[in-house]
């Protein structure tokens, strides 16, 4: 392979923007792959080739990864759509296509804990997209991250309404959580990293695993105010996702097996184990000092100007 040209997938995306930051400017081209090239940050288009089309679109999908060395791949997180399991194999089976076509292009998959297991909704469905990507390509690395720390941002309204945080897990439950520029770091040295062949996959799991108690002490903490931990059942967080954020019945359905899935197997729900190399900088009390409050302080401040 002679191209040195690296592609990001959902550059505007949560893990995709951060991913991104870290690149640009560096030692690899870059192409990246997005919808409305007016969403991408400022100077992007001329720092950074741009590939416009949708994700579920073969023949858009097969002009992004064509003369690529290394593609970071994402699949978004959609609630508009049947289900997310039927949404995740059919982004997944688009990509897998077309890098059947390039098997020698690496690609760098975000995936998660818990992918090998059945039973999980989307996160299972993830599992079925790494098989995907491996019967199509040569080296590809399944990233297996923990729960995202800016999953918290969902909180906000009932934190400023009630200082409740809802969730679905037990308070004790102990889960690795990480800050999403920690997995774009991860993601950045597998892309920059010419050398690895193969298949791998890589556990993702910030500095800590985390209770929802704990996350609550946190959020105490870092925002000065009294806030609890409110455990609902899974049926009731697929509820608020249908409401709050207008999930479909399947979204809302798959959310809900997640849920209950990972619940009933606890901290057993991944399969790789915490070592120094899956352990990632950035604590829960930073990220709620750099990133959460300064949100939090937004949103408190957005709905007192509200009209009433
Ligand atoms: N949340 C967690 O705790 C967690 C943990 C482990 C793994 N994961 C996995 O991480 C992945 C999500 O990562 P993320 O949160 O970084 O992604 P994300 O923020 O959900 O990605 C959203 C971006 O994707 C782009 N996009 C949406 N639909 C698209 C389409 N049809 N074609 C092309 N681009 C599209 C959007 O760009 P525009 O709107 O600008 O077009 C948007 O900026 C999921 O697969 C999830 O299962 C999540």
């Amino acid at each position: 392979m002679t191209s040195d040209l690296r592609l990001i997938t959902t550059p505007t995306g949560k893990v995709g923007s951060h991913l991104f930051k870290q690149l640009r400017g560096g030692e690899h081209p870059l192409r990246l792959f997005v919808r409305d090239p007016a969403t991408l940050p400022d100077g992007a288009a001329s720092e950074a080739e741009v590939v416009t089309g949708d994700l579920a679109d073969p023949g858009a999908v097969r002009k992004a990864v064509a003369n690529v060395h290394t593609a970071f791949f994402c699949i978004p997180f959609v609630v508009d759509k049947v289900s997310l399991t039927d949404w995740y194999h059919e982004v997944g089976g688009v990509f897998s296509e077309a890098l059947a076509e390039v098997p020698e292009t690496r690609v760098v998959f975000v995936s998660s804990g818990g992918a090998h297991r059945e039973g999980l909704g989307p996160i299972s469905a993830l599992g079925q997209v790494e098989q995907m990507l491996e019967k199509a390509g040569r080296h590809v690395v399944h990233l297996r991250a923990g729960y995202f720390m800016e999953n918290h941002f969902g909180a906000l309204p009932t934190i400023a309404a009630e200082n409740v945080v809802y969730g679905g897990f037990s308070s004790d439950l102990q889960i690795p959580m990480v800050a999403v520029r920690d997995v774009a770091e991860v993601a950045a040295r597998w892309i920059n990293d010419p050398d690895w062949t193969g298949h791998h996959t890589a556990g993702i799991h910030g500095p800590a695993d985390v209770s929802m108690a704990d996350v609550a002490r946190s959020l105490s903490a870092g925002l000065g105010r009294q806030l609890r931990y409110q455990q609902v059942p899974p049926e009731a967080v697929a509820g608020a996702l249908q409401q709050a954020m207008g999930a479909t019945p399947g979204v809302a359905a798959d959310y809900q097996a997640m849920v209950a899935g990972l619940e009933r197997l606890g901290t057993d729900y991944r399969a790789e184990p915490r070592t120094p190399a899956s352990t990632t900088e950035t604590t829960l009390d930073t990220f709620i000092q750099t990133t959460l409050k300064p949100a939090f302080e937004g949103f408190v401040a957005q709905q007192r100007a509200a009209p009433a």
